[in-house]
């Protein structure tokens, strides 16, 4: 299969590219090379393919998520997290045999090297985790060394697993410096989420009892942003890998991208959102009236999509869950009816309707995270703790498919050659 475009009277023949759900892509690799200069251009990518990938497929007109095959629905109701995430990373679900040396390799690795406090201790306690634990991502490397030049199977596999390993005692020691806690290592006799939990949460003066409840919230949770394709943070984790720089630098930037109020920092931008608006008085018309004014800045946060034109799947899922944990954990949150309301009035909103505007992942995310006693500012981390294993496997995938460094070109739009003019005569 072939498409053509014709310029200038020219015709040019590209190559069509048909993917396993019947996607097709133009290959435009041989375009600038046979038109003597012709190259495309699309802001935000909206409509360019930067790699093919078997790892998640997604469907956003008809609100489809799967990884590896599996649908999102599936794995959220059956899976744990550590299988989601051996599932995206080598490709198929675990045998028992597999995820259990899985799990102990990752344990083995599950301590941070005590040099590294000195990094943490170096940040004011109001630091946002997200920048601290962006810099200790990447300061692992210090400590870690032999995870940067990874081209054997064998050494892949040991990176892969130390920073599944010693990212979660990152998070864990950003939120405890955020809320001057003595830092806590973890316990190995415990399960990868209740592990993660334990660190969170334990008193120094308490022993620390998992609840079922939060333990089974957040495994879902960590499960439905495990992977999303080529969104922002994964495309940064690529393009800086595609330079052959290592695992933990490579998803530090991610780390970075992901902060961002337009993409994961979206899941702590709703919770202010939704506390300004009960603060406001519930005033739920005026905010989607500023949502809607092209003067004002205000965005409905947790509303829209790049691809998902439907509901995305993982909101659906999420909305539900926040039910069942309030119910369960006897919480009443005043935010969780303004947000209900805010998205009955958005999709019956005739500005939302013709965007195609509905409830994304991050709509729903912080109700639950506050339920679970987690701090705002630490909201996005919970989202970079999900990620790490899609991250991780597009990382994998990237480097084993041998693709070239990621070298976008542009369109020159500045001035033409002038002649240097010296200063004394500027
Ligand atoms: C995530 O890509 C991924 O997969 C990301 C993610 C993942 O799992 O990795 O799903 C996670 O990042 C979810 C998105 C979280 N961000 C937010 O909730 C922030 C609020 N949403 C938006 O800023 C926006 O919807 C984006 C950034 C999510 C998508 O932006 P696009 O695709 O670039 O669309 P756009 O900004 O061009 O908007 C199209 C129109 C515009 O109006 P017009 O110019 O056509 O009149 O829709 C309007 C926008 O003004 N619009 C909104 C809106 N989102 C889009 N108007 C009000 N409120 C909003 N939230």
């Amino acid at each position: 299969m072939t498409a053509k475009i014709e310029f200038e009277g020219k015709q040019y023949e590209l190559p069509v590219v048909l993917g396993s759900e019947n996607e097709y892509g133009i290959d435009i690799s041989s375009l600038r090379g046979t038109s003597g200069g012709l190259i495309t251009l699309d802001r935000g990518f909206k409509n360019t393919g930067s790699c093919e990938s078997a790892i998640t497929f997604l469907d956003g007109e008809k609100g489809i998520l799967r990884y590896r095959g599996y649908s999102i629905e599936e794995l959220a109701d059956n899976a744990s997290f550590l299988e989601v995430a051996y599932l995206l990373i080598f490709g198929e679900l675990p045998t028992e045999t597999e995820l259990e040396k899985f799990h102990s390799d990752i344990k083995k690795e599950s301590l941070v090297d005590e040099e590294m406090k000195k990094i943490l201790d170096g940040f004011p306690r109001s630091a946002h985790p997200m920048g601290v634990v962006s810099s200790l991502t990447s300061a692992l490397v210090a400590f870690n060394p032999t995870t940067v030049d990874v081209r054997s199977e064998e050494a892949m596999y040991k990176s892969i697993v130390k920073l599944l390993a010693k990212f979660p005692v990152l998070c864990a020691w950003a939120m405890r410096k955020n809320t001057g806690q003595p830092l806590d290592y973890g316990d190995t006799s415990l399960g990868y989420v209740d592990n993660i939990l334990k660190m969170m949460f334990k008193k120094a003066n308490e022993e620390y009892k998992v609840n079922p409840v939060v333990s089974s919230a957040l495994n879902k949770l960590l499960i439905l942003h495990a992977d999303h394709e080529q969104n922002c943070s994964t495309s940064t984790v690529r393009i800086v890998g595609s330079s052959h720089a290592g695992l933990f630098v490579s998803i530090s930037a991610g780390v970075s991208a992901l902060w961002g109020p337009l993409h994961g920092g979206a899941n702590q931008a709703v919770i202010e959102m939704l506390e300004a608006i009960k603060e406001d008085g519930g005033d739920t018309k005026k905010y989607m009236a500023k949502a809607k004014d092209k003067e004002d800045p205000f965005r409905l946060m947790g509303f829209g999509h790049r691809v998902y034109k439907n509901f995305d799947p993982r909101a659906r899922i999420i909305k539900k869950s926040a039910d069942e944990v309030l119910t369960d954990l006897g919480i009443e949150d005043p935010v969780l009816g303004i947000a209900k309301g805010l998205e009955k009035e958005a999709l019956e909103d005739q500005y939302f309707v013709d965007r195609k505007l509905y409830p994304n992942v991050d709509f729903y995310s912080g109700i639950i995270y506050r339920a679970l006693g987690i701090p705002t500012e630490m909201f996005t981390v919970m989202f970079a703790l999900g990620r790490l294993p899609g991250w991780i496997s597009q990382w994998k995938e990237m480097r084993q498919q041998k693709e070239p460094i990621g070298r976008p070109r542009q369109i020159y739009t500045g001035a033409n050659h002038r002649a240097f003019v010296p200063l004394n005569e500027r």
